[in-house]
């Protein structure tokens, strides 16, 4: 049996061989979209601060205070150290924000899907969850020991045949508002009816609706008269901080809180976290025309590349193999464009692509500079 590190090394080796191998490169986030990198500037299509937030003189001042008053960590457990004032606040901002009665506050949006998921559902209940979901929605599925039954991308047809099936226990569908690596929307009026029909709970997941979607209120918010059970989201995108949460009934939030693992046996969120997320609320409900940015300057772009119109701030440009993703990466970069290419498994196998996110502050004339570079790479 060969040793720890050898495994390591061989794995390294064919992950290297097949172009999957992932490194850090060091780089140094800038005000807006610019990053520094290898002493050079480049402008960043690979953040998700999608207002540029991150930077914002009202919400840096805001986590700096925070950190002044309450110093730089939970302690514990909120369970266990005592809450703080400051997640009361932000809980009861964010569900006033998504039209909930209640909200849950994680310490990543991976903790919020991953600890809710199986709050819900268990042995003998189904989930059904779009194809295309995020790793940690998968997770959270199978850590709640629920059959997890996969429907076809945004397939309506494929869900209702799914739903038809005979079931003992609970049903919850589970979708993204926002696909975060296609930047294409859930059809989530559909999909609640068709939820309300077969009695089955939603759950959505809208990463990356808030701040861009509907004023800034998020994909759900298109969909006014949807009944859904559970509203997921992060607060690491465009509310500029980090940490996940869950909105629902108070009956729903009060047993996430009782009975989550990811809430009840990690670490609370930082102080700062909560006090930027509640800064960037502010500047959110404050300036809609802001959040309308992101989707126009996507269209820019989509218009300028002569791609599919935007339906989020998120384009994808799908390539094929890794190589050829990796490829026109290193293409952009020697432009002075930063546009990380996107590898399975964090995609489908022969789907590399770059996902090119689009920010408010991104200039017009650079979307146009980088629909021309697209173009060219195309040809
Ligand atoms: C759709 C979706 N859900 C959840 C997450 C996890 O959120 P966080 O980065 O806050 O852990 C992400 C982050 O990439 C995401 O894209």
């Amino acid at each position: 049996m060969h040793s720890l590190d050898g495994f390591a090394r061989s794995k390294l080796a064919a992950l290297e061989a097949g172009g999957l191998r992932r490194s850090l490169i060091r780089t140094r986030r800038l005000a807006g979209p610019w990053v520094e990198r290898a002493g050079k500037t480049c402008l960043s299509f690979s953040c998700n601060d999608y207002l540029n937030l991150t930077h914002h003189p009202d919400v840096v001042a805001a986590a700096r205070q925070a950190i002044t008053d309450y110093g730089t960590g939970a302690g514990a457990s909120r369970l266990v150290t005592g809450d703080h004032p400051l997640m009361e606040a932000l809980e009861t901002r964010l569900a006033r924000f998504k039209g909930a009665e209640a909200a849950c506050v994680f310490a990543t949006g991976y903790a919020a899907n991953t600890g809710t998921i199986p709050v819900f559902v268990g042995k003998g209940d189904r989930v059904l969850v779009d194809a295309r979901a995020h790793a940690c929605i998968w997770a959270g599925a199978k850590l709640s020991d629920a059959e997890v039954l996969t429907y076809r991308h945004n397939d309506l047809d494929h869900l209702e045949s799914l739903l038809r099936q005979p079931a003992t226990g609970a049903s919850l569908i589970i979708t993204e508002g926002v696909f975060s690596m296609d930047g294409d929307r859930a059809p989530i009026g559909e999909i609640a009816a068709l939820a309300g029909r077969y009695g089955a709970w939603l759950m959505t997941d809208d990463a990356h609706g808030v701040g861009v979607l509907a004023e800034g209120r998020g994909s759900n918010a298109l969909f006014p008269a949807a009944r859904i059970d559970l509203q997921m989201g992060t607060l690491s995108k465009a509310l500029a901080s980090s940490g996940g949460y869950v909105c629902g009934s108070k009956a729903a939030i009060d047993l996430i809180k009782t009975r989550a693992r990811s809430f009840v046996y990690s670490t609370g969120l930082p102080p700062a976290s909560a006090s930027a997320a509640l800064a960037a609320l502010e500047v959110i409900e404050a300036r809609p025309e802001l959040c309308a940015l992101p989707l126009a300057k996507a269209s820019l772009l989509t218009r300028a590349a002569n791609l599919p119109e935007a339906e989020s701030a998120i384009v994808p440009i799908i390539l094929g193999e890794p190589q050829t993703a990796l490829d026109a990466q290193a293409a952009l970069e020697a432009e002075g464009f930063l546009v990380v290419a996107i590898r399975p498994p964090t995609v489908a196998a022969g789907t590399s692509r770059l996902r090119i996110a689009v920010t408010s502050g991104h200039p017009d004339a650079d979307i146009e500079r980088l629909g021309a570079a697209l173009r060219k790479l195309a040809s």
